[in-house]
C-alpha cells in the first residue's frame, strides 16, 4: 500500500471524512503535528492506529473535536457530555471549573485537557484510564475534516511510535506511506510542536509541555502552574501514562549540550562523551551556524574533543522561539537523514521561558 496524498478541497474533505466514518485511518494536518486520525468510536479502527503506529497499548490517545460541535452560549464540558465523551456529572467536580475556562480560552488550539471519560469511550482510547484526553485543532483543514466526520477522531502524532513527530505531509509519508492509505496535505504545521497536556488533579498539571505555554496557562488560571519533570514521568504513574523519557528521537543518537557552542569548554565536552572519531550534525539555536561550526573546529584543534562538525542546522537566525519550534522537527530529520553524519548535537535553548520550555523536554527526550 501507498498512501495517497490528497489537497483538503471540499471534495476530498468530503471522501476522507466519509472513509473515517467507516472506519479507515487518515493522517491529517494540525496546527502542531500531522496526526493519524480515527473514528474513535470505531474499535476496530482504533486497534488499527496502534498497530500501524506499532505504540504499545498503555499509551492513550488524545481525541480531537470539531468546534462547531458547541452550540453558542454552551460551555465545552456540557458539550462533551453530550456527545458521549466525558461524564457530565463527574465534570461537574469544582476542580473542572478551571477546564472550562482553559478550553473557552484555548479551543481551537493546542491545548489537551484530561477529562474524567464517559463509559461509552473505548478502554482502547484511554488505555483503560478513566480519563479521556481532548482539544480541538487550530487548523482550517482539520477542522473541515471533523466536521466532514461528524464523529470524533482520535489522532496521535502520524510516526512510528518513539520517532520524530511530522510536520508535513511528507514527513508522514516516509513514517507511514507503506502502511496507511490516505494523507491529507494542509502543507508545513504553523507550530510545529505538540499541543500542551493538563491534568486536573488536586490543582491542574501540565503532564506534557507543548505549544500552549505554561505562563499564557497560567495567566488564564490566575496562579501558577507545575508542570511535571521528565524523571517523574514513564514511571509507571497512571496521571501520565505514555509520557516516556525516551521519544521524539532520531536514530541517530544525540547529545544535549549544556551550554551554547559558542561557550563550551574541554570539561563540558568531558561530561558529554561524544564517541571518538564520531562525524557531527549540530543543532545550534541562532545565527547561521558559522560561528558554532568554527568554534567546534577550534574544539577538535585543541584536542578537547575527537570529533568533526560535518553539518550544522540552525533554529532561527534572529533567536525567535515560535520559528526554532516551527523546524525543530523537520531539522531533526533533516540531520538524522544526512549521509555525512553519524551522531548529533544539540544546544539547549538559552532559557525556559515560553515555547523554549517545550523545545528543552523534546530536546532532552530525544537525546534520552
Ligand atoms: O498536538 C498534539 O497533541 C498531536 C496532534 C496530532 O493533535 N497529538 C499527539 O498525540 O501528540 P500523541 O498520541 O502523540 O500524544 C498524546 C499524549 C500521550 O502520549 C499521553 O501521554 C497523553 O497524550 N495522554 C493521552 N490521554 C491521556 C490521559 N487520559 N491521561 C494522561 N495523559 C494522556
Ligand atoms: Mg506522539
Amino acid at each position: 500500500m501507498t498512501a495517497k496524498i490528497l489537497k483538503p478541497t471540499p471534495e476530498n474533505i468530503a471522501l476522507l471524512g466519509e472513509r473515517l466514518r467507516t472506519g479507515e485511518l487518515v493522517a491529517m494536518p494540525t496546527e502542531t503535528v500531522y496526526g493519524l486520525a480515527a473514528n474513535l468510536f470505531d474499535e476496530g479502527a482504533l486497534a488499527r492506529v496502534f498497530s500501524v503506529k506499532e505504540r504499545p497499548r498503555f499509551d492513550p490517545l488524545i481525541c480531537h473535536i470539531a468546534s462547531s460541535e458547541r452550540r453558542a452560549g454552551q460551555g465545552w464540558l456540557e458539550r462533551l457530555a453530550e456527545m458521549g465523551l466525558i461524564d457530565g456529572e463527574a465534570a461537574q467536580e469544582g476542580r473542572y471549573t478551571d477546564a472550562e475556562k482553559l478550553a473557552e480560552r484555548f479551543w481551537p488550539g493546542p491545548l489537551t485537557l484530561v477529562l474524567p471519560k464517559a463509559s461509552g469511550v473505548s478502554d482502547l482510547a484511554t488505555s483503560g484510564l478513566s480519563t479521556l484526553a481532548v482539544r480541538s485543532p487550530r487548523h482550517e483543514a482539520a477542522q473541515a475534516l471533523l466536521k466532514a466526520a461528524g464523529v470524533p477522531l482520535c489522532a496521535p502524532s502520524a510516526n512510528r511510535f518513539g520517532r520524530i513527530s511530522p510536520t508535513s505531509a511528507e514527513d508522514v509519508l516516509e513514517e507511514l506511506g507503506d502502511r496507511i492509505e490516505w494523507i491529507l496535505d494542509g502543507g508545513a504545521c504553523p507550530v510545529g510542536l505538540e499541543s500542551t497536556v493538563v491534568g486536573f488533579e488536586e490543582a491542574p498539571v501540565i503532564l506534557r509541555r507543548g505549544a500552549a505555554t505554561q505562563e499564557e496557562i497560567a495567566s488564564v488560571l490566575g496562579r501558577p502552574i507545575e508542570h511535571r519533570r521528565l524523571g517523574e514521568m514513564g514511571s509507571g504513574r497512571v496521571a501520565a501514562p505514555g509520557m516516556l523519557a525516551s521519544h521524539y528521537a532520531p536514530r541517530k543518537k544525540l547529545f544535549l549540550i549544556s551550554r551554547p557552542i559558542s561557550r563550551l569548554t574541554a570539561t563540558d565536552l568531558a561530561k558529554v562523551g561524544i564517541p571518538s572519531g564520531a562525524k557531527l550534525g549540530l543543532l545550534v539555536w541562532r545565527g547561521e551556524g558559522e560561528d558554532e561550526a568554527q568554534r567546534w573546529g577550534q574544539l577538535a584543534r585543541e584536542g578537547s574533543v575527537n570529533a568533526t562538525a560535518e553539518t550544522v542546522a540552525s533554529l532561527s537566525k534572529s533567536g525567535d522561539a515560535a520559528e526554532a519550534a516551527r523546524g525543530l522537527f523537520a531539522a531533526l530529520r533533516r540531520l538524522d537523514a544526512d549521509s555525512r553524519t553519524t551522531h548529533l548535537v544539540a544546544e539547549p535553548p538559552p532559557s525556559e521561558e515560553g515555547l523554549a520550555g517545550a523545545i528543552l523536554d523534546r530536546l532532552q527526550r530525544a537525546a534520552s
